[in-house]
């Protein structure tokens, strides 16, 4: 959509920029996959004069075969490597197929494609998998060794990326073969969700008459009422909802959606649905096949009380199709341009009459005799403005426009007749809404001010929204003199001109991965990209408070006691926060790589902090969590740390990797590392994050590439274990999880990347995130049946069942 403009170079550079470096990755690979291939013909070297003299001397049954002569042999190392190539390769292209963003003015993103693109789903980690993935086994001999007299799982050992990865089985398992897995007794349902998507939608925001607010988020739309703070959920979109409109019976609503693409990566189809906001029946399903990416603006028509809706499509040509709402048929369709389209109306008095605007463009349209024609605005002696962001019809049936120019246009009866220009706002009009007797306000994007005009365009009264949550995006009138504002940082207020507003819906906007639940109260931590770090109360659904940071914040941990909360930031730094004061009480650096987790030792002695520079740093913590002084460094991971758990004595670390190590440490005995896993397998873990090992095996699906699972979490009773992945899902599995295709409960909502899960202190809720989509979703645990059928059901299959 980027049409013929010099913005096209920049983008081109980019792209230039992305090919170059997607090569670099590329020799990147080559070189890693060649230093794996001499490794293990190194090791190979070693090993043989070694089993020759154990042979010799009668050893032989110390080495089994199966797994180190697997893990060593030339022929599989080979191939192997340009398997890996080719996937990455093909990865690559991918990425550098995508669609450029069309950037809006004043920086705003039009269009995110990302929505749940499996492309897109590759995030950075993945990429560093991909460029790191050297070998499993740093120091290897030592460990296959002396493992090799241990029975890892015989028969089946868990791959990644076509690489065996040892799991020993804990010797309360005797039965590891007969182990049927059960899908879990608990499910969730969703109770809450955190977020509104007014960063790069328009017109999203509707009041029924019930006194719900309606909006989405993610692929949820979410009614939300005002006075009881109560939320009912919409969830009948596959993927990203990106428009809405209400009908004039202020009852039925239609919403629109992106087309995503399926596991594979092959395009979906979008569609509009048309729902009954009372009961959230879905009344209709249109436009299935005919539309193409996505649904960018749909509108109702009036004057034949709705009988008919108009669809603009996101295909290039942007395609205006107007439907038959009762029979769900097309009426018509044409191109309406190339250039981005923000919206359509139907004139409120004439249903023949349709306007569609955006970059560079107003249309006026004419629906005759099946087929719609178009007239285009001139706007003659005024500046043709660069973006027409948003119209209404007044009252006397003039169309009012507001512009990139921060003028409101009038234009006539005539189509292409400006008839009067209002200077309005510095920057540009985002948005206007007409009042009941007339009167108009308009919402700024970058003075952030709402201005209240009388019926002829005389100024009355304004404000401004406060800096933090940005530009003015929607306006809703509740009531002649309260209205509610949508604001371009996700935020919904509600307020008056007189009294000022309030913040009744608030969200991050940008991705998110830092996660953390409060060890006794309703709380949680959020951070990510938007270098904002705000607590939650999942209680009261609202946000406690929020402070903004100086770089981003990817991963967090509260301390034991409840009193501090450490966040690792995106340099390599991390803080301390007081929950108390709100204040940081601490302030470290350990290296200069982004950290990727932060975990305390069960009884708050400790603190490890995880690396992209694939170190564990290990501190003392004392005076209540105030006070921390570096006790010991993990050394031994050849890539970048991604998950930790601690031992239930606090002596133990358990990490992974980005090429999928699983490694042990003994902290309390200096952070040394453990040469023999198989002596950890009966070792209990405070918290089950790793996303590896033995208990979570069965969460990952066949051929995956070892990225499509990018968080988990046992629950505090061991019950259960929630999963983060890459296709916008949440799972819920029985824990322990040993076995492949386990079954499980599959929660939809999210609309990117899922990078983080958490059950809260007392496991009534679990959270989730959606990298890119903005959006928290609070999932209630609800336990079917009696406890005495769960833990009947629970301890069928485990010898040792831990109780909750
Ligand atoms: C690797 O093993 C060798 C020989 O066992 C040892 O001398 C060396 O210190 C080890 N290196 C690391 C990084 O553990
Ligand atoms: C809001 O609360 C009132 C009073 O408790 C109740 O009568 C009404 O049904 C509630 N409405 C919704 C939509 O929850
Ligand atoms: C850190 O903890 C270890 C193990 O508890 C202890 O031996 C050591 O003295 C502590 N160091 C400091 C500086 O507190
Ligand atoms: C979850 O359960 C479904 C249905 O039982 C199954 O198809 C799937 O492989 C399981 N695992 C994952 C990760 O989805």
């Amino acid at each position: 959509d980027v049409s013929g403009s010099s913005a096209e170079y920049p983008d081109r550079v980019s792209m230039m920029e992305g090919r170059l470096q997607a090569q670099e990755d590329e020799i990147m690979l080559l070189k890693s996959s060649l230093a794996d291939a001499l490794r293990r013909l190194r090791l190979h070297d070693q090993l043989i004069p070694l089993l020759k003299q154990q042979i010799i001397a009668g050893g032989w049954p110390t080495i089994r075969p199966q797994l180190p002569v697997q893990s060593l042999s030339l022929e599989d190392a080979l191939p192997e490597g340009m398997s890996l190539m080719e996937e990455a390769r093909a990865k690559f292209h991918h990425i550098q197929g995508l669609e450029l963003e069309e950037k809006d003015e004043e920086g705003e993103e039009k269009d995110l494609s990302w929505a749940s693109s499996v492309e897109e789903a590759i995030h950075p980690t993945a990429i560093r998998n991909l460029q790191r993935d050297d070998h499993q086994d740093p120091n290897g001999s030592t460990e296959s060794l002396s493992s090799a007299s241990q029975t890892p799982i015989s028969g089946s050992p868990m791959f990644i990326r076509g690489r065996p990865i040892t799991m020993y089985v804990p010797s309360n398992i005797q039965n590891y073969e007969d182990l049927r897995m059960e899908p879990p007794v608990e499910t969730l349902e969703l109770d809450w969700v955190y977020g509104y998507r007014g960063r790069d939608c328009r017109a999203n925001l509707y009041l029924l008459s019930s006194g719900e607010a309606v909006y989405f988020i993610a692929c949820v739309v979410v009614l939300y009422h005002i006075n009881n703070r109560t939320q009912r959920h919409y969830r009948k979109h596959t993927d990203c909802v990106r428009c809405l409109t209400i009908h004039p019976d202020k009852v039925r609503m239609a919403s629109g959606q992106t087309a995503g693409v399926d596991k594979d990566g092959k395009p979906l189809q979008p569609y509009v649905h048309i729902w009954d906001s009372s009961t959230l029946i879905t009344l209709q399903q249109i436009g299935l096949g005919t539309f193409e990416r996505g649904v960018g603006s749909v509108a109702f028509s009036f004057a034949d009380a709705g009988a008919f809706l108009c669809v603009i499509d996101d295909s290039n040509e942007h395609m205006l199709s107007v439907w038959d709402c009762a029979k769900g048929t097309k009426h018509t369709e044409v191109k309406s341009t190339n250039e981005a389209v923000f919206t359509v109306e139907f004139n409120p008095s004439d249903s023949t009459n349709i306007i569609t605007c955006g970059k560079s463009h107003i249309y006026f349209w004419t629906l005759s005799a099946g087929s719609l024609t178009k007239k285009q605005g001139i706007f003659g002696k005024y500046k043709k403005p660069k973006f027409i962001q948003c119209f209404v019809f007044s009252l006397t049936g003039d169309v009012l426009t507001g512009d990139s120019e921060g003028n409101i246009l009038t234009w006539g009866k005539s189509p292409g007749d400006i008839m009067r220009q209002t200077r309005a706002h510095d920057g540009s009009v985002f948005t206007l809404c007409m009042l009941q007797g007339g009167a108009l306000l308009s919402g700024g994007g970058k003075d952030r001010k709402i201005i209240r005009w009388s019926a002829d365009l005389a100024p009355e009264r304004e404000c401004e929204i406060p800096e933090k949550f940005g530009a003015v995006r929607c306006i809703t009138d509740v009531n002649g003199e309260e209205v509610l504002v949508g604001t371009t940082r996700n935020a919904i207020l509600r307020g008056t001109f007189s009294d000022g507003f309030v913040a009744i819906v608030q969200g991050h906007v940008d991705e998110m991965w830092g996660l953390a639940t409060h060890p006794s109260q309703d709380v949680f931590l959020t951070c990510g990209h938007d270098r904002q770090v705000c607590v939650w109360n999942t209680a009261e659904h609202k946000l406690d408070w929020c402070t903004t940071l100086e770089e981003y914040g990817l991963c967090a941990d509260f301390c034991p006691n409840g009193a501090v909360v450490s966040v690792g930031l995106s340099t390599g730094r991390w803080l301390v926060l007081d929950l108390q004061t709100k204040e940081v009480i601490s302030d470290y650096t350990d290296g200069n790589e982004q950290l990727s987790v932060m975990r305390y030792s069960p009884d708050g002695s400790f603190l490890a902090v995880g690396s992209h520079d694939n170190f564990i740093y290990v501190y003392n913590v004392t005076e209540c969590g105030r006070r921390y002084s570096r006790y010991g460094k993990c050394n031994g991971h050849s890539s970048f740390i991604t998950h930790l758990d601690w031992s239930k004595d606090g002596k133990y670390i358990m990490s992974n990797s980005g090429d999928y190590e699983i490694l042990y440490w003994d902290v309390a005995g200096g952070c040394k590392l453990l040469r023999n896993r198989y002596e950890s397998k009966d070792r209990e873990w405070a918290s089950y994050t790793c996303v590896l090992g033995f208990h979570v095996m069965g969460v990952w699906l066949e051929g995956s590439d070892g990225t499509d699972i990018n968080a988990l979490c046992r629950s505090h009773s061991e019950r259960v274990v929630a999963v983060a992945d890459d296709f916008c899902k949440v799972h819920l599995f029985q824990y322990p999880c040993p076995k492949p295709k386990a079954p499980n409960h599959s929660y939809e909502g999210h609309g990117s990347h899922v990078t983080n899960v958490r059950f809260t202190h007392c496991d009534s809720h679990l959270l989730s995130m959606g990298g890119k989509d903005t959006c928290i979703l609070q999932w209630e645990v609800k336990r079917a049946g009696t406890s005495d059928g769960g833990d009947r059901l629970h301890s069928a299959s485990f010898t040792s069942s831990p109780e909750p």
